[in-house]
């Protein structure tokens, strides 16, 4: 294999899809290919910054293919005609089985915007993520990327990033600065590591 095929699941805006997509056009991403993005929800803007780094998108939603098995069997039977050898689930707001994750083991990675084990598992996404950070009072959050299994937030973590909360943040800005400081620099960079170790075949 020459490069790693990848597909990235979004659900959202994309701007870890948009720092997937800047790694592969910068050189950057060497060993993973992005081959298909794949949304769960109609209209994501994901999706428009896919389409305009000309990649084949993909859209699923679960009610249509009646519930969570009707959607993976879908999943897994377009990951396999992609050919796609790893998965980045990538602002992915959508908890995948056990039973679908034991089917790639090592092979789906998660950016996670806090410091693991703090503020995860069900229940901790996107904003709200960061507003248990702000109740909590933590002083320094970050980001994780992981391996996914059965278990919420729990797969072996891959790389982890440490960033400041600074007096006066709202989740909004502190998302952003969490997203700018850490996902975006090291969600790349362990997509590059894990496609390298794939390719060759240390995985
Ligand atoms: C990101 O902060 C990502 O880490 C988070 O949602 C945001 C998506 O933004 N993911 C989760 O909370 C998953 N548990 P994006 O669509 O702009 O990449």
């Amino acid at each position: 294999m020459l490069r790693a095929r990848i597909a990235v699941l979004v659900s959202g805006g994309g701007t870890n899809l948009q720092a997937l997509i800047n790694a592969q056009e910068s050189g950057a991403l060497r060993d993973g290919e992005i081959a298909l993005v794949i949304s769960n929800v109609d209209g994501a803007y994901a999706l428009e910054r896919a389409r305009m780094a000309e990649i084949e998108t993909l859209t699923l939603i679960r009610r249509e293919l009646g519930g969570r098995a009707g959607f993976e069997a879908k999943l897994q039977e377009e990951l396999e005609a992609h050919g796609i050898d790893l998965i980045i689930l990538a602002g992915f707001m959508s908890i995948l089985s056990g039973e679908f994750t034991a089917k790639w083991p090592n092979r789906i990675i998660n950016v996670h915007p806090a410091l693991i084990p703090s503020f995860c598992g069900k229940g901790f996404y996107g904003l709200h993520v960061h507003e248990a950070a702000l109740n909590y009072g933590v002083k320094v959050t970050g980001a994780t990327v992981h391996f996914v299994n059965e278990v919420p937030d729990g797969g072996r973590i891959i790389a982890q990033k440490a960033v400041e909360v600074r007096d006066g943040d709202t989740p909004e800005i502190l998302q952003k600065r969490v997203m700018e400081q850490a996902e975006w620099v090291i969600l790349p960079e362990a997509a590059q590591k894990v496609s390298k170790e794939i390719v060759e075949g240390k995985l």
